[in-house]
């Protein structure tokens, strides 16, 4: 049976008594809301830890001041049974008050430089100030041997694996690969946004990366290969906030770059803001 853990107490008290006998303990942050995405991360979790703690917290320091902080969708009794389905073994379920002792405008702040401040970081400022605060606490409440995260918000992974590197956590971090619906959207609780007519437009991200991709590979110039995924995004009805082609650290490849890339692309279809990628 998985337990739910609101107070941190509890959670210590668990957590302790299993490193006590050598067990090895796992974290998947979430926000909740859970899709088949995040159930994935439970799983792969499992594979390299005994016990699975999943958190639940819709973290407000990482929602700007016009963005969903309000009406993100909260389903707690779901996201129970669907994490005790995956072999998660405690939903860690904080209050504002717990995860933030002194409130919110007092609280610690973390900020990684670099790769905090590009694509998403750009379009969203503070966003991964706010990933980084709540996420640092999350490793300190739950004290996991390993944590994972998805490649779907390909960033904030880039940007956990620096604060983790930089802080010295003693914490191993995983990635896990991207869960898509039938046609190709990326899974995301935010797609539930979409209206029944934005819905299939939705899938045309993912057919514009795999073109993205597919003219670097067969020699186009980057520029030329980002304005083209810019216009066929824009023809099908997106506010682009970018379609580009990066290095694993999200760092600008020059032409004569031969090494692994990423195609990222975040793009607006109505109210509703996506993003995907793709590696090659
Ligand atoms: P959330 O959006 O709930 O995502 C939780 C984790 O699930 C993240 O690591 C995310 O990358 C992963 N995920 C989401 N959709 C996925 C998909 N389709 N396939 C694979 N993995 C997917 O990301 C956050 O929450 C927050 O920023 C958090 C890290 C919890 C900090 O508040």
């Amino acid at each position: 049976m998985i337990e739910t853990v609101t107070e941190l107490a509890r959670l210590r008290e668990l957590v302790t008594g299993w490193k006590r006998q050598g067990l090895r303990v796992a974290l998947v942050p979430t926000m909740g809301n859970l899709h088949a995405g995040h159930f994935s991360l439970v799983m792969l979790a499992r594979q390299y830890a005994d016990r699975v703690v999943s958190s639940v917290f819709v973290n407000p320091t990482q929602f700007g001041p016009n963005e969903d902080f309000a009406r993100y969708p909260r389903t707690p009794e779901a996201d129970m049974r669907g994490l005790q389905d995956a072999g998660c073994d405690v939903l860690w379920l904080p209050s504002v008050e717990t995860m933030y002792p002194l409130g919110t405008e007092l609280a610690m702040r973390m900020h990684a430089p670099g790769v905090s401040d590009v694509l998403e970081g750009a379009c969203r400022p503070g966003h991964f100030d706010g990933v980084c605060t709540v996420v640092a606490r999350l490793f300190n409440q739950a004290q996991p041997d390993v944590a994972a995260f998805g490649k779907k918000d390909y960033q904030q992974l880039a940007v956990i694996r620096q604060m983790v590197s930089d802080l010295a956590f003693p914490i191993e971090i995983l990635g896990g690969g991207i869960v898509r619906e039938q046609d190709g959207l990326a899974m995301s609780s935010r797609n539930q946004y979409l209206s029944a007519e934005e819905r299939p437009v939705a899938s045309e991200i993912r057919k514009v990366l795999v073109a993205l991709r597919d003219a670097c590979l067969a020699g186009t110039a980057r520029a030329s290969a980002e304005a083209v995924a810019t216009a066929q995004l824009e023809a099908a009805g997106f506010q682009v906030d970018y379609a580009v082609v990066r290095t694993p650290a999200l760092t600008e490849p020059d032409d004569a770059y031969a090494g692994p890339r990423v195609a990222l692309v975040a793009a607006k279809l109505g109210r509703t803001r996506l993003i995907d990628n793709l590696e090659f």
